[in-house]
């Protein structure tokens, strides 16, 4: 049996004043993801570890921190020590990404890497064998809402492919623009993880969205390995 697409809902696109009610819908995601965001790396502010801390006290949704910040190699540990699962940091923002990986893990959360659009899968050569997750963006990080990027889809069969020739599997996950319409054909090229702010918090029912994504991804994952 194949397995599961996971849902990893962006608290971003919640609803800040009733975040304890918005936290208990989306209860049943795979995932609460956290988009840390600093005002530098993404011209729009967000959130820090006290958000991470909040969501670990009254969820108990694994917590998934999508670092936007311009110094992970200062700030990464932090997120760990709230109460992150997954702590990503971008490529284009780490100095010494190796050690970052290697810091998080050994402070027992998974860590990974996340691409923009424009950086090239050939950049994880050298630290594919390290992570625990990578992350494709398939917008450019900063806001909620926009468009996928087509190219993306390309990316990520390059992106298994790679993983393949290392012998490795972390969870690929990819973030932006992603909606019930085209998860089946995102998790088709590669993805395991989606992360979905305005398709989920948008939608009538979040709950029931999540399932339905959760279906529609697992069918893509399914005809990948078919
Ligand atoms: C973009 C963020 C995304 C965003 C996704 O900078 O990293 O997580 O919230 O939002 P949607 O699903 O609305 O494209
Ligand atoms: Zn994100």
């Amino acid at each position: 049996m194949a397995a599961q697409a996971q849902i990893a809902p962006s608290i971003l696109s919640a609803d800040l004043a009733y975040m304890a009610r918005d936290l208990e819908t989306i209860s049943g995601a795979d995932l609460i993801h956290i988009d840390v965001m600093d005002g530098h790396f993404t011209g729009n502010l967000t959130f820090g570890v006290e958000m991470v801390r909040m969501c670990k006290r009254i969820s108990n949704v694994p917590l998934d921190v999508h670092m936007m910040v311009t110094n992970p190699d200062e700030t990464a540990l932090w997120y760990a020590d709230a109460g992150a699962d997954y702590v990503t940091v971008h490529m284009e923002a780490a100095t010494h990404l190796h050690r970052i990986i290697k810091n998080l893990q050994d402070r027992g959360v998974k860590a990974g890497v996340v691409l923009n659009p424009a950086t090239p899968v050939c950049s994880l050569e050298s630290i594919i064998e390290d992570v625990d997750m990578v992350l494709v963006m398939s917008v450019d990080p900063g806001f909620g809402g926009q468009s996928y990027i087509p190219g993306t889809d390309a990316k990520l069969r390059q992106l298994r492919a790679l993983c393949a020739e290392h012998g490795v599997s972390p969870l690929i996950e990819v973030d932006g623009g992603v909606s019930a319409k085209n998860v089946r054909r995102v998790c088709a090229a590669g993805a395991d993880v989606v992360v979905a702010g305005s398709a989920v918090f948008g939608a009538a029912d979040p709950a029931a969205e999540i399932v339905t994504m959760r279906e529609l991804g697992t069918q893509g994952i399914a005809d990948r390995d078919a």
